[in-house]
């Protein structure tokens, strides 16, 4: 199975995308899934499903052409299928804090509980190998952020604080239930953090193969839209997945310009050009803006034929490198960059702001240090074997 994450600011033009995309897939034969995770769920009307018609179906896979189906993950399905336990338990200790019912029902819904339910339908179709590809839609950047961190987080709650958790409340709660404020929670709310765990199960190494996960980020060609495209790139590669192609859409086609839009142009041809550089080697696609909305099946083809090539096969791996990584070995930071093409003399690093600058000859790259490196500079660098490795420390006092 492959998983195409589609990610990017609000409004840059993912959902129409992913779904541009999923129609080329099902059309080249695949068995397709485009399954939307952001709350302000368009796929349907992307597919121009008209409204009440397919409301509510699509919180399971809604099939919409040969072989292409949907899937909008909704909240309130979601927490009566997967999150049942925990959400009642929490609506239980928030009601007596004093808050009403239907206060309490709307903070139950925690922060990432979406994400990690579009994980277990992952994989759960990959185990009943129901798709061959699974197109995701995904939130915008900081939500997607939280996506990828997910299952590395609840990895780390069920290894540290589960086991200690439980067997403590096994002793207490028989005389907790006498002091205590509110209930503690009972078995079934740790049988379902256990169901939880195992439908998670193996999630992680499916989005860090880069053989099965290719994130496309998409962005605009707007220096704030590139900003925060730069920091997603940033953090996808933290976290290990590997964005295979970025996508800069709503370009102004020539024929837009003249008069009013033809310093539109000139400022984006400018942008597109330090896309391409930041980028670079990760391959770079252009989708003009349209005279129109992308509004149903022909119109999804159309944007489609405008990002791919004819016949070409989104499901293609573009590339399996991620270009830069970050590690901590024995203590010591290390960020490890591949520089195929460069020699010892020509490679200079320093250090700006909360980037790491990387030259080679008169080339630049700037590398965002995640948060927990930023404060560090760089030591020593070393170049083998085409990859930069640059150790970090932290700053010694004079
Ligand atoms: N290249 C394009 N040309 C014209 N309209 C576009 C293009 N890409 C997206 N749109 C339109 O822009 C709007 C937002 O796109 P959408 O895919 O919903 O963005 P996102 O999912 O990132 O919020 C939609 O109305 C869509 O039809
Ligand atoms: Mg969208």
């Amino acid at each position: 199975m492959r998983i195409l994450l589609f990610s990017g600011k609000g409004g840059v033009g993912k959902t129409s995308l992913a779904a541009a995309t999923g129609v080329r897939l099902a059309e080249l034969g695949y068995r397709t899934l485009v399954m939307s995770v952001d709350p302000a769920h368009s796929l349907g009307d992307s597919f121009d499903l008209g409204g009440d018609l397919f409301h509510g179906q699509t919180a399971d896979p809604y099939p919409v052409a040969e072989r292409l189906s949907i899937q909008e993950v909704n909240i309130q399905k979601e927490i009566k299928r997967h999150w049942k336990e925990i959400s009642s338990y929490i609506v239980s200790v928030l009601r007596t804090t004093g808050v009403s019912d239907v206060e309490a029902e709307e903070l139950a819904i925690l922060p990432g509980m979406e994400e990690l339910s579009a994980m277990m339908y992952i994989n759960q179709y990959r185990r009943q190998n129901r798709y061959d590809v699974v197109v995701l839609d995904a939130a915008p950047t900081a939500e997607s952020m939280r996506f990828v961190a997910m299952p590395t987080t609840l990895d780390w709650y069920m290894k540290h604080i589960f086991p200690f958790q439980r067997s403590l409340l096994k002793a207490v709660r028989p005389i907790a239930n006498r002091v205590a404020p509110f209930e503690m929670p009972s078995d079934s709310y740790f049988a379902n953090i256990q169901a939880l765990f195992e439908k998670l199960e193996g999630v992680d190494e499916l989005l860090e193969n880069p053989e099965i996960t290719s994130v496309r980020l998409v962005t605009n060609p707007e220096r704030m839209v590139l900003r925060e495209t730069q920091r997603a790139f940033v953090y996808f590669s933290l976290h290990g997945l590997t964005v295979d192609m970025v996508i800069v859409n709503r370009v102004l086609p020539e024929a837009a310009g003249d008069g009013w839009f033809a310093e539109w142009r000139q400022w984006q041809a400018a942008i597109l050009r330090e896309i391409e550089d930041y980028f670079a080697p990760v391959p770079v696609r252009q989708v003009p803006l349209f005279r129109h909305e992308v509004l149903g099946l022909d119109r999804l083809r159309e944007l489609a034929r405008a990002l791919y090539a004819e016949g070409e096969d989104p499901a293609t791996v573009w590339r399996r490198e991620r270009p830069y990584s970050f590690y901590k070995r024995d203590g010591v930071h290390e960020v490890r960059v591949l520089l195929p093409f460069a020699t010892k003399g020509e490679v200079g690093v320093f250090k700006k702001g909360d980037e790491l600058v990387i030259e080679v000859g008169t080339l630049r790259r700037h590398i965002g240090l995640p948060t927990s490196m930023a404060a560090l500079t760089p030591a020593r660098a070393r170049l083998e074997n085409g990859v930069l490795t640059v150790e970090l420390r932290e700053e010694v006092q004079a």
